[in-house]
């Protein structure tokens, strides 16, 4: 396994802070041919430990761009991202990815499970990268929670949208992280199904106290956030969610 060796920065405590998302002057620019266009023009976000918001923003707004700066798949062109109090500029690409690994869930909106593994083997994926001795357990718990114990030992194309998208809630919380992003996770699902997946994404994030940050297009759903994230011309402005 690549991945084995301990990474300091990534593995420090968390810094003694309330946010666990920290976005200060983030600019993200595109090249397109000679030309450069910044999607994101210094933005702000400030998200506290606990919170579930919703980023929101037409499309081409900068949406995913911002996730994946979050996630540090992608680095800004300026400005500096934290999550859980640890700066993710001042960590080499493998403290990246093994922070995020570790520390960030993530939701998808085509579920993205892995097709050769069964519903088990996705949910339990992140914790066998890592080793961890209990996680047979922990994934027949969790797929509990999502009520597919009964599936566990399916392959993902044998299950329904909404079946898949609540494994890949499973496989998102199984490594217990701060932070759990969504990109639009009910965009593929009827309203009704999507409307369950998201009562559930909401309810087992809550429940472990951890922080949700989801990308939609559905305005109701901005009744039940605590944020509302309004992503317009590479600024963010925050509003007062419903709840
Ligand atoms: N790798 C890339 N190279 C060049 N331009 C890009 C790249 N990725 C995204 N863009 C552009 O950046 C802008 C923001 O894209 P992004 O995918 O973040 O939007 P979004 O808000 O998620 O939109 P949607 O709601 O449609 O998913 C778009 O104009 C897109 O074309
Ligand atoms: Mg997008």
């Amino acid at each position: 396994m690549p991945d084995v060796a301990p990474a300091p920065a990534a593995d420090a405590p968390p810094a003694a802070t309330d946010l666990v998302l920290d976005l200060r002057g983030v600019v993200k620019r595109y090249r397109e041919g000679d030309a450069t266009r910044d999607v994101l023009k210094g933005a702000d976000l400030a998200m506290e430990r606990g919170l579930v918001g919703a980023l929101v923003g037409r499309s081409g707004a900068g949406k995913s761009t911002l996730l994946n700066l979050v996630s540090g798949i992608d680095a800004p062109d300026a400005g500096t991202v934290a999550v859980d109090g640890v700066s993710l500029g001042d960590l080499s690409e493998r403290e990246r990815t093994l922070f995020r690994r570790r520390h960030v869930g993530f939701v998808f909106q085509f579920y993205n499970l892995v097709p050769t593994l069964t519903v088990a083997e996705n949910v339990r994926f992140l914790l066998d990268l890592d080793g961890a001795p209990d996680a047979g357990p922990r994934a027949r718990a969790l797929l509990e929670e999502v009520e597919l114990a009964d599936r566990a030992d399916a392959f993902p194309d044998r299950l329904s949208g909404g079946e898949q998208q609540r494994v890949a809630i499973a496989r998102a919380l199984a490594h217990d992280p701060g932070l759990v992003l969504a990109d639009e996770p009910t965009g593929d699902l009827d309203a009704r199904t999507g409307a369950l997946i998201l009562d559930l994404l909401e309810r087992l994030t809550r429940e472990r106290g951890r922080s949700l940050l989801m990308v939609t297009h559905d305005e109701s759903i901005l009744q039940r956030v605590d944020a509302v994230y309004r992503l317009a011309d590479g600024t963010v402005v925050r509003e007062a969610g419903g709840r």
